[in-house]
């Protein structure tokens, strides 16, 4: 899907050829002098004036054929106080009135949006009107390609718009991988999805098999692997945007494609939406996706273990005790905190980058689910400026996290009699024991670990992907750009490099804002198989 972003007046906008058109109103424009006197304004205003568009953010008025308006169908939206979530909550409720048409254009006009609030309006809509069609034979794919922001002032607003389409890539490619089944999205199928990421310009990956893995003595990692038929991947990205020098932040994400819980084996209810246990390795694929498209001045570097959770002759047993990368022994005393144990190794093979920070995303546990529901995703954090960075970011990016504790007397529990440690703790404080348990991996890095077991998916019968936490991860890296461009130029400071494939030099800011998706950028999203 293509957005595009145009200065238009409401005259220009009405006067302007789509198949539909929605009109954001804020409760500020109710009072505004009645300067302008297009069609949709005089319309919006008689509405409201005959109290035909009631008070609150998302109510909406739709009208067929206005006189003098282009688009056939439009829709207004009330969108409150214009803030982000204010115009998400209108773009949401306008789309459901507009979806039954299936426009293939639509025009919004966002007059006096912010920068923040056009790049809420681009991702609301993009979520909003996203269809997973990769296992359907019949399905009908998105009716819409093509929606034009319009708004009082682009240059304005410009780079907030390219950010959020970039965004809405990553959202998407997220989404496609973690929707797919199991059988449709085994370990070896998201390294070729990450091949195709690696086509783009300073995106490189290598990918090892197992015995690569278990050269590196991996032994937690290919504990929870050996039940399996499908062979382990452990996929290493690479972006590279800054000087070799410089840093990289690190993501780590779980890439569980089915966790079945293994020997511990789960009850049989809802056990399908265990293909979502990838969740934390797909959000690592959608960032790499949006920093392609973005191409900003910092190093990123993306670690994805992933392997299936099975029980089989060969499974792992509760109380087997392995020994990880790290030397630390584990014992196993439930099979089904299998995340855990791919992670830590994922987390020690890490540190040889000497990341400026660590970061692993993983749906971990059904107890953060229980703590924090489908709204913040879980924050543990080892250092408060990295928390902080973190939890602004995720507040900035509409996909808020909440911060956690990691007080060491959480960790008593994982004492064991047999090994270093035990891979679980008892019941209370779920979330926070599995952090505590990665926390024996990172010594004194700075570390950060988002449990986004609740917010990865929905259930029920709005069932998918939701994409998360992508948004948080880019607004943070984005934003570690401009921290970085304020430090003095010592170490860490990242020159801009001078071309990192010599075929593909790196777009400008002007190629980003264009908006349109790149022929690998296509390539990595739906259909890559
Ligand atoms: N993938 C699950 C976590 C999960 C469960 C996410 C439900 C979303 C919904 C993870 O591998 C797991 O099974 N965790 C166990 C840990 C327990 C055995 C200590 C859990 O949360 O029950
Ligand atoms: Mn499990
Ligand atoms: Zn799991």
């Amino acid at each position: 899907m293509d957005f595009e972003l145009k200065t238009l007046t409401p005259h220009q906008t009405a006067s302007t050829v789509a198949d539909a058109l929605l009109v954001l109103w804020p409760d500020a424009a109710d009072q505004a002098a009645p300067a302008l006197d297009d069609p949709l304004t005089l319309w919006a205003r008689g509405a409201v004036a005959d109290e035909d568009l009631p008070a609150g953010a998302g109510q909406c008025l739709a009208a067929h054929r206005l006189p003098g308006v282009k688009p056939r169908r439009v829709v207004l939206a009330r969108c409150g106080d214009g803030s982000p979530s204010q115009v998400r909550k209108a773009v949401q409720a306008a789309w459901a009135l507009l979806k039954a048409g299936q426009p293939k254009t639509l025009l919004v006009l966002a007059s006096a949006a912010s920068g923040a609030a056009v790049a809420a309006a681009v991702q609301a809509l993009a979520d909003a009107s996203y269809v997973y069609t990769a296992t359907k034979s019949q399905a009908k794919p998105r009716s819409l390609h093509k929606a034009t922001l319009a708004v009082a002032d682009a240059t304005a607003v410009r780079s907030a718009f390219a950010r959020a389409v970039a965004v809405t890539r990553g959202v998407e490619l997220a989404k496609e991988w973690a929707n797919r089944p199991g059988n449709h999205a085994t370990p070896s199928l998201l390294a070729e999805a990450a091949r195709q990421l690696a086509k783009q310009p300073r995106v490189s990956v290598d990918v090892l098999g197992p015995k690569d893995v278990a050269k590196l003595g991996m032994g937690a990692f290919l504990a929870v692997a050996q039940g399996s038929e499908e062979p382990l991947r452990f996929i290493v990205l690479k972006y590279q945007g800054a000087a070799k020098s410089s840093a990289p932040v690190v993501l780590v994400g779980k890439g569980i494609t089915f966790d079945t819980g293994g020997i511990s084996i789960k009850p049989a209810a809802e056990m399908d939406e265990m293909k979502f246990d990838m969740g934390g390795a797909a959000s690592v694929l959608g960032t790499f996706a949006a920093l392609a498209e973005l191409q900003p001045a910092l190093n990123v570097v993306g670690l994805i273990p992933s392997c299936e959770n099975m029980p089989d002759g060969r499974a792992v047993k509760p109380g087997d005790v392995v020994t990880s990368m790290s030397g630390q022994t584990i014992e196993v005393l439930n099979t089904d905190a299998e995340g855990r144990l791919i992670l830590c190794d994922a987390l020690t093979y890490a540190e040889r980058f000497k990341p400026r920070a660590l970061i692993d995303i993983a749906t971990l546990t059904g107890a953060c689910v229980i703590a924090l529901g489908g709204v913040r995703c879980g924050l543990f954090a080892n250092h408060d400026d990295l928390a902080a960075a973190l939890a602004d970011a995720g507040q900035a990016a509409l996909d808020p996290a909440w911060r956690m504790p990691l007080d060491d007397d959480y960790a008593e529990g994982l004492k064991s009699h047999f090994a270093d440690m035990g891979n679980v703790a008892g019941r209370q404080a779920g979330a926070v024991t599995a952090a505590k348990f990665l926390q024996k991996f990172v010594g004194q890095q700075r570390w950060a670990h988002l449990d986004i077991a609740g917010v990865a998916w929905k259930s029920g019968a709005a069932k998918g992907a939701t994409g998360r936490p992508v948004p948080l991860l880019v607004q943070y890296l984005l934003d570690e750009v401009d921290r970085q461009a304020l430090q003095p130029a010592a170490g860490l400071g990242a020159q801009p490099i001078k071309s990192a494939k010599a075929a593909k030099p790196p777009k400008s800011d002007k190629a980003a804002v264009a908006a349109k998706p790149t022929k690998a950028g296509k390539a990595a999203g739906a259909g890559s198989r």
